[in-house]
């Protein structure tokens, strides 16, 4: 049973009032609300536990360690990773992507080949991507998408060759909420020799994600959008992949022996683990993925299934109101354009009625200029949204197009 008043007692922030209205917040794609055990896993280590990682050999040192290698033993699980060793912590999405781009495109990629993503790509997998063509004479390729914002499969079909060495595709687009068929492109991609990251930031916290049984050789995604910490993420690569990469970042913990002459680096996942981590933010990011764990994604899955299906049919319904991104396969991210109104100008008043959205190009400005538009609104859904709070986002949108009327 899904018991939603539980699941949002859960979440402390949502029971406050925001210009004397009750709190509806709808800008889950940039980033989740966290659970009170997440805060309270974060608290816990700095009241009781606060010590360096790997390096102490006292008490603090050894529980700080120990909860840190836990969470990472706790991700592996989740995604079902080979080992912990695959389990990578970095920054974030984009450090992660960052890191394969430096690394694994530094010692694989060569003037004249080819990395394919696409159109609908977050700037944080075209970017990486464009500075490693442009350190390296390779080719930067975009696989189409159509007016429903789905990715074309014959376009994606027809850049794919054996001069593609890598394909970069998002599992779900923040700017439009379609779901991309990752494993049938994992697939294709392989049968060229092709290496796969998938950028998880969005879908992560909405579907399961099996690595092995996807055989993605680079899975990448950001704590704060699954409820947990901001400055944490992961990369989850193929270990025998990690092992051959040199490292992202020199510094304290990613080596063995260092002499003035030549330095030895540690094993996976150190190796790429230069420097003090965020230590709490790896706990709280454990401590989140129980807290999905514990209410399972099938729930998550049925009840934001729902919910989308409710806000989507209101908004067709709603006069001079466009949808951007209508795929068939698409979560939790209803991106629209209102007839008179720009999207900057309804975010604000939209937020005096105490509703929370975002407004611009979501960081996917290739993505406006496919649709041609400037900007979007874009309410985004989790798991603790209700209908009245999507009634409320309706309410709000007709006030400000009263006022602009
Ligand atoms: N990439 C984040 C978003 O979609 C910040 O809002």
């Amino acid at each position: 049973m899904f018991d939603i008043e539980k699941i949002r007692s859960d979440f402390p922030i949502l029971g406050q009032q925001i210009y004397g209205k009750p709190l509806v917040y709808l800008d889950n794609a940039a980033t989740t609300q966290k659970p009170q055990c997440v805060i309270g896993a974060i608290s816990h280590y700095y009241e009781l536990d606060n010590a360096n990682v790997h390096r102490g050999v006292h008490a603090l040192s050894e529980r700080a360690t120990a909860a840190y290698e836990g969470a990472r033993k706790i991700i592996a699980g989740f995604f079902n990773a080979r080992s912990p060793r695959e389990v990578i912590f970095t920054r974030g999405t984009t450090e992660a992507i960052n890191l394969v781009a430096s690394s694994w495109g530094g010692a694989n990629i060569k003037a004249g080949d080819e990395i394919l993503i696409t159109h609908m790509e977050h700037h944080s997998n075209i970017v990486p991507w464009q500075m490693l063509c442009e350190r390296t004479g390779a080719v930067l390729k975009v696989a189409p998408i159509n007016a429903a914002g789905e990715l074309v499969i014959e376009g994606f079909d027809a850049l794919l060759s054996e001069r593609t060495k890598l394909v970069g595709v998002v599992h779900m687009s923040n700017a439009l909420g379609t779901i991309n068929p990752i494993a049938s492109i994992i697939g294709k991609a392989h049968a060229v020799g092709a290496k796969v990251l998938v950028d998880g930031a969005q879908a992560a916290a909405h579907l399961a994600v099996d690595l092995q049984a996807l055989d993605v050789d680079f899975y990448v995604t950001s704590a704060h959008k699954m409820y947990g910490p901001t400055g944490t993420g992961v990369l989850i690569g193929k270990e025998e992949i990690l092992a051959s990469m040199p490292p992202y970042q020199g510094g304290g913990d990613m080596i063995r022996i260092v002499t003035f002459e030549k330095s030895e680096y540690n094993d996976l996942p150190y190796k790429f683990e230069a420097g003090t981590p965020h230590i709490a933010g790896v706990i709280g990011f454990g401590k989140a993925i129980e807290y999905i764990q514990g209410v399972g994604f099938e729930a998550i899955a049925a009840r934001e299934k729902e919910l989308l299906a409710y806000a989507t049919a209101k908004a067709e319904n709603f006069e001079g109101l466009r949808l951007i991104g209508t795929a068939a396969e698409k979560a939790c991210v209803l991106s629209f354009v209102l007839n008179s109104v720009h999207p900057h100008d309804l975010g604000t008043i939209v937020d005096r009625e105490g509703v929370a959205i975002r407004a611009g190009h979501h960081c996917a400005m290739p993505v406006m200029q496919f649709f041609k538009v400037p900007a979007t609104a874009r309410a985004s859904f989790s798991m603790y949204n209700t209908e009245a709070e999507v009634d409320a986002l309706f309410a709000a949108l007709k006030k400000a197009q009263d006022i602009f009327a």
